[in-house]
C-alpha cells in the first residue's frame, strides 16, 4: 500500500511516519509538507533514524501536496490544523480514502460545528459521507468508508467508556468530565503558555465547559444514543510530554450498579485489543504511553460512577487510531503496525 502524510513536520505527522515505517502492509510512504518541500524527511526529524526503502522513490525528500497527488496514494492521512485541512485535502476526495485527523468533519451539525469552531464547516458537502473514526464504535461503517473524520484525544479518551454505559440505560444523561492533557496535545507550535517554565510543577485548567471544542464533539456523539446526554467538561494542562487521562463522574439510573456498567463494556468491544476495562485498580497514563490502547478503571459512590480513563493523545488519540481506522478499512488485520503493549 501507499500512504501519504500530509502536515508530516508536525507531532501527529511526526508519529504516523513511526508508524507506517512499522506497519506490514504498507511499502511506500509519501511524506508531504507545505513548509518543508524539498527537504529531508530524517533532517527535520532525525529521531526517524535512516530512511528505508519505503520512501524509495522520493529520495526521502519530503514533498508538495501537487507531489503527492500524482503519486496516487492509496490512503492519505491529514495531520493538519482544522479548517485548513478539509482545504488541502481537496484535491484527494473521490479519488482515494483519507483519513482526516482535525476536526473538520466530526460534527454533523452545521450549526453546533459553527458554535465550537466560530464558521461554518469548510466542505459541508462532504459531511454525510464522512465516518466518525472512533473504531471500536463505528467499526462496521468504517470498513466501507472513503472519508473518516479522525476523533479528538479527550474525545475517544471520554467516548470509549462513556457511550455503552448511555447505549444501555446505565447512566442519567449528564457527566462531568475532569481531563489531564500533557502538552503535545496542542500540537508543535510556539506560545507562552507551552513554555517549559511556564508549564513545568504546574497545572493549568482551561477554557472550561463549552468554551473547549471538544464538548460539543463528545456531546453530539454521544447524543446518538442518548438525546438527552449533557457534558461538563473541564480540560487541564499537566507538565507532560505526552499523556492523558480523563475523570468521568456520572449518575447512575435508579436500580443500576457498577456491575450494569461492567456488562454494558464487556458487550461493546468483545476482543477488541484497544479498549480495555481493568477493573478497579486505577490505571496510570504512563501505563499506555506508546501503545494504541485505551484503558479505563471505575468505582461506585453511592450512586455514582467515578471513571478513570487513560491513552497516549498521540497514538490512540490521534495517529495511532488513524491507523488503525486504515486497518478496518482496507481488511487488514486490525493491530498491523500497531502496539498493544507500552513503551513503558
Ligand atoms: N496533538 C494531539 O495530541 C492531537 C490529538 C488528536 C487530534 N489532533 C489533531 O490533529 C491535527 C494535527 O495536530 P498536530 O498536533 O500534529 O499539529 P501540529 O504539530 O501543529 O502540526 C500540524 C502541521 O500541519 C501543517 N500546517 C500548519 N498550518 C497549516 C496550514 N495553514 N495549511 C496547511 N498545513 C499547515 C504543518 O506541517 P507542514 O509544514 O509539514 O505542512 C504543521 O506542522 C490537528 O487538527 C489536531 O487538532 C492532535
Amino acid at each position: 500500500m501507499k500512504a501519504a502524510v500530509i502536515g508530516a513536520t508536525g507531532y501527529t505527522g511526526m508519529v504516523l511516519l513511526r508508524l507506517l515505517e512499522g506497519h506490514p502492509e504498507v511499502d511506500q510512504i509519501l511524506a508531504v509538507s507545505s513548509s518543508k518541500p524539498g527537504d529531508p524527511v530524517n533532517g527535520e526529524d532525525p529521531g526517524l533514524g535512516p530512511l528505508s526503502a519505503k520512501y524509495g522513490s522520493t529520495g526521502g525528500k519530503y514533498l508538495s501536496v501537487d507531489q503527492a497527488v500524482s503519486a496516487k496514494p492509496d490512503v492519505v492521512f491529514a495531520a493538519l490544523p482544522h479548517l485548513a485541512s478539509a482545504t488541502v485535502c481537496g484535491p484527494f476526495f473521490g479519488k482515494t480514502v483519507v483519513i482526516d485527523l482535525s476536526a473538520d468533519f466530526r460534527i454533523k451539525d452545521r450549526t453546533v460545528f459553527a458554535q465550537a469552531y466560530g464558521q461554518e464547516p469548510p466542505r459541508p458537502d462532504l459531511l454525510d459521507q464522512a465516518v466518525y473514526g472512533l473504531a471500536e464504535w463505528h467499526t462496521e461503517a468504517l470498513r466501507k468508508a472513503d472519508l473518516i473524520a479522525n476523533p479528538g484525544c479527550y474525545t475517544t479518551c471520554s467516548l470509549l467508556p462513556l457511550l455503552p454505559l448511555y447505549r444501555e440505560g446505565v447512566v442519567e444523561p449528564r457527566v462531568v468530565i475532569n481531563a489531564l492533557s500533557g502538552v503535545s496535545g496542542a500540537g508543535k507550535k510556539v506560545e507562552l503558555k507551552y513554555l517549559f517554565t511556564e508549564r513545568t510543577e504546574s497545572v493549568l485548567l482551561y477554557s472550561p465547559g463549552r468554551k473547549h471544542r471538544h464538548t460539543q464533539e463528545i456531546e453530539a456523539e454521544l447524543r446518538f444514543t442518548d438525546a438527552s446526554a449533557r457534558v461538563l467538561f473541564n480540560p487541564h494542562l499537566v507538565p507532560l510530554k505526552r499523556g492523558m487521562e480523563a475523570t468521568l463522574v456520572v449518575d447512575l439510573k435508579p436500580g443500576k450498579t457498577l456491575a450494569d456498567a461492567e456488562r454494558a463494556w464487556a458487550a461493546a468491544y468483545p476482543d477488541r485489543p484497544f479498549a480495555r476495562y481493568v477493573g478497579s485498580r486505577i490505571p496510570a497514563s504512563a501505563e499506555v504511553w506508546g501503545s494504541n490502547r485505551c484503558d479505563w478503571a471505575a468505582v461506585q459512590e453511592g450512586d455514582s460512577l467515578i471513571v478513570s480513563s487513560v491513552l497516549d493523545n498521540l497514538v490512540k488519540g490521534a495517529s495511532g487510531q488513524a491507523v488503525q481506522n486504515m486497518n478496518l478499512r482496507f481488511g487488514l488485520a486490525e493491530t498491523a503496525g500497531l502496539s498493544v503493549t507500552n513503551l513503558f
